[in-house]
């Protein structure tokens, strides 16, 4: 009978420890070393005396004010299972750790494949969007989680045969996670080509093309995915009128990068603030509610439009023209920062790098609004008939549903994958030969 140590590659099973003076060494099968320090293990150690294994949290009687300086094992050994257990000694005599190898493995400081990113393919408009069917998505973890990485790899997907209502288009998100709450009283917005009202309260409804931009970018945190289902489009000009377009904003920043440093270095560092305000509008919850409930807010936010993490790495994309508030820039760099600005603009209208689609009936468009930007061609024949639903979800929210399922693809326990980074339960769901 195989056991799960077998079943693992070898990157996740130790072929030797070495216990040195400041803490232990391990040789992995795959050839690779890593050193463990005393202090970070006895810090992490899972044993009831450390973590709670019910709230998976810190014990409080996990005391650092007591904890050694140089905790010194007594002890340390491979178990049967493959895991590494320390007896300790010293200060900590009576105490016993027992720490899974593959966690080991994906917490060592050694190992560069933890340090890079989940992997992004950037693309432009020969870009093949990916197809899902609805009610696979629905039943089935595997094809969700195939959903939720490729909205990691390239931002946008699109799922096929939807039930055309509002009902199903919120079940398929809360599948993910619960729908972002809006400003609005209904967290479901609904754009209808004939709903002459909604286009005086935001230029979105309106006829005109819209620009390619990203939603709420004028909110502290803009929403991470937005969804929308078209569940009405009936064009008698058979033409390309209400298509979609999508752009891939990390492929701009890539772009404006080697073309002009000094442009991106602007773009990176230099505020583009943008803001929104509604006053006393009222939305009405249902068809059947004769008196509408209204809603107010008023935003401001100061963004870079292209945001970088630690790393250096574009982690987020903010534009939208229609929300844009005056420059706040020194007047010795707004002609530089203007000419940025333009040049991002000009790209985002660039053949080169937008695709542009037909949202079907019964077609569901996943779009990551951190990275991807939407626009929509101009609606001119009166008598073109549209109907989209969107909403929100949030950043967090996406990613915890990732990483729950990712987690249920590795066979670990909870006690172990809590707290992982996302790049390491990537790694660790794919840790079976
Ligand atoms: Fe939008």
């Amino acid at each position: 009978m195989t056991t799960v140590l077998q079943q693992l590659k070898p990157a996740f099973r130790i072929e030797s420890i070495a216990t040195l003076d400041k803490g232990v060494n391990i040789t992995w099968k795959d050839g690779h070393e890593s050193f463990y320090h005393n202090l970070w293990l006895l810090d992490s150690c899972r044993y009831p005396k450390s973590f709670q294994r019910d709230t998976l949290n810190l014990n409080s009687g996990h005391d650092l004010l007591k904890m050694p300086l140089n905790p010194t094992p007594q002890e340390v050994m491979v178990d049967r299972e493959g895991n590494l257990d320390i007896v300790w000694g010293g200060e900590e005599t009576g105490h016993h750790s027992v720490f899974d190898a593959s966690w080991l493995r994906v917490h060592c400081q050694s190992d560069q494949a933890l340090k890079q990113r989940s992997p992004l393919q950037l693309w432009d408009s020969s870009v093949s969007i990916p197809h899902f069917d609805y009610h696979e998505a629905m039943e089935d973890d595997g094809v969700l989680l195939l959903f939720l990485n490729k909205m990691v790899e390239l931002g946008v997907a699109v799922i096929d045969n939807a039930p055309k209502n509002e009902e199903s288009f919120r079940a398929i998100i809360e599948r993910v996670g619960p729908l972002r709450q809006r400003y609005h009283p209904t967290n479901v917005f609904t754009m209808d080509r004939s709903d002459k009202k909604a286009q005086g309260i935001h230029h979105a409804y309106q006829a005109g093309k819209l620009q390619n931009h990203t939603d709420v970018t004028a909110y502290d945190i803009p929403a991470g995915l937005v969804f929308f289902e078209c569940i009405l489009y009936e064009n008698p000009d058979g033409d390309r009128q209400a298509y979609s377009t999508i752009v891939d904003g990390f492929k701009l920043a890539e772009v404006i990068k080697t073309e002009n440093p000094w442009f991106f270095e602007l773009l990176t560092t230099e505020y583009i603030p943008a803001g929104r305000k509604r006053l006393f509008v009222e939305e009405k919850l249902s068809e059947n509610e004769t008196s509408g409930r209204k809603y107010e807010w008023d935003t401001y936010r100061r963004n870079h439009l292209i945001k970088l993490d630690e790393h250096g790495d574009v982690y987020q994309i903010r534009y939208s023209h229609n929300t844009r508030i005056p420059l706040e820039v020194s007047y010795d760099k707004i002609e530089d920062l203007w000419a940025a600005y333009r040049r991002f603009s000009e790209l985002l209208q660039d053949p080169k790098y937008m695709t542009e689609f037909l949202l079907a009936p019964g077609q569901v468009l996943a779009i990551d609004n951190w990275r991807v930007l939407h626009g929509r061609m101009g609606i001119l024949n009166p008598n073109l008939q549209r109907i989209l639903l969107g909403a929100f979800l949030e950043e967090e929210s996406f990613r915890s549903r990732r990483r729950i399922l990712l987690g249920d693809k590795t066979g670990m326990s909870d006690l172990w994958l809590m707290g992982c980074s996302d790049r390491a339960l990537e790694i660790l769901s794919d840790r079976y030969l």
